[in-house]
């Protein structure tokens, strides 16, 4: 299946295309810019040779029209992106990862965008489309280092059943990750807005925190 990136020239989609690839999805990285995302794509197959990524560039709407999209840009920009190709992803599952976070003298802080979440504020955006918040609380560091596994849970929201089971089949093929459905759209404020916690907490203890949840399938 190919999977087409929207802003994924930045760390977060540079990440997220390496590690989709990885695990045998066709990825298409998009950007405003199709040369930055020749240049990205470049980076990426000479940075891992000898995984085989079947990773190509184009603009944004390239990337659209994929049939699974993800929104990997800035928050503030999340809704306009979605909304400026809005014509290719009617009927199809569009993953954003992005959150509204801000640092304010040297602290993360989560921000609250209209409609509570950048997730719900891309769906208003694009209503045909089926919106799943996924992938938040994931650093691009671990996320795009396919050397070693993401030993994560991985929260998905949605108000689509069917994508939250398309976002569950992906996480499933990474290793290590465990897809937990966490709810409607409602719930991505929730996720977005703790990942400002996660990103304290790295900075506090110079470390990288993963999100690991006790009791769901526990023996
Ligand atoms: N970095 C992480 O570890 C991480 C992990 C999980 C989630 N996230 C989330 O993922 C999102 C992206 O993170 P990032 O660190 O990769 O961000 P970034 O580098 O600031 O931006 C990503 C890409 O978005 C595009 N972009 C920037 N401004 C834009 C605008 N005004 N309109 C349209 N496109 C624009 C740019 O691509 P072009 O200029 O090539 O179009 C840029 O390379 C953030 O919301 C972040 O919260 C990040």
């Amino acid at each position: 299946m190919e999977i087409g990136i929207l802003g994924g020239t930045g760390p977060a989609g540079r990440a997220i295309a390496a590690r989709l690839a990885s695990v045998g999805f066709e990825v298409i990285l998009g950007s405003r810019n199709r040369y930055r995302a020749m240049e990205a794509c470049d980076g990426l197959l000479e940075k891992w040779p000898d995984h085989g990524l079947a990773i190509r560039s184009g603009d944004n709407a390239s990337a659209a029209a994929a049939p699974v999209v993800v929104i990997a840009t800035p928050w503030d920009a999340a809704a306009a992106t979605a909304r400026s190709v809005a014509d290719h992803l009617d009927g199809k599952v569009v993953v954003c990862m992005s959150n509204a976070i801000a640092r304010v003298a040297g602290e993360f802080q989560p921000l609250v965008p209209p409609r509570g979440s950048v997730a719900a504020s891309v769906q208003a955006e694009i209503p045909d489309a089926f919106v799943a918040a996924a992938f938040h609380h994931v650093p691009a560091t671990e996320l795009g280092n396919l050397s070693h596994e993401i030993v994560s849970d991985i929260l998905i929201c949605s108000d689509h059943e069917a994508a939250t089971e398309t976002v569950s089949e992906i996480v499933s093929r990474f290793p290590g990750s465990r897809p937990l459905d966490a709810g409607g759209l409602s719930n991505a404020m929730a996720i977005e807005a703790f990942t400002a916690v996660l990103l304290q907490l790295n900075s506090r203890y110079q470390t990288r925190v993963a999100v690991g949840l006790t009791g769901i399938g526990d023996s």
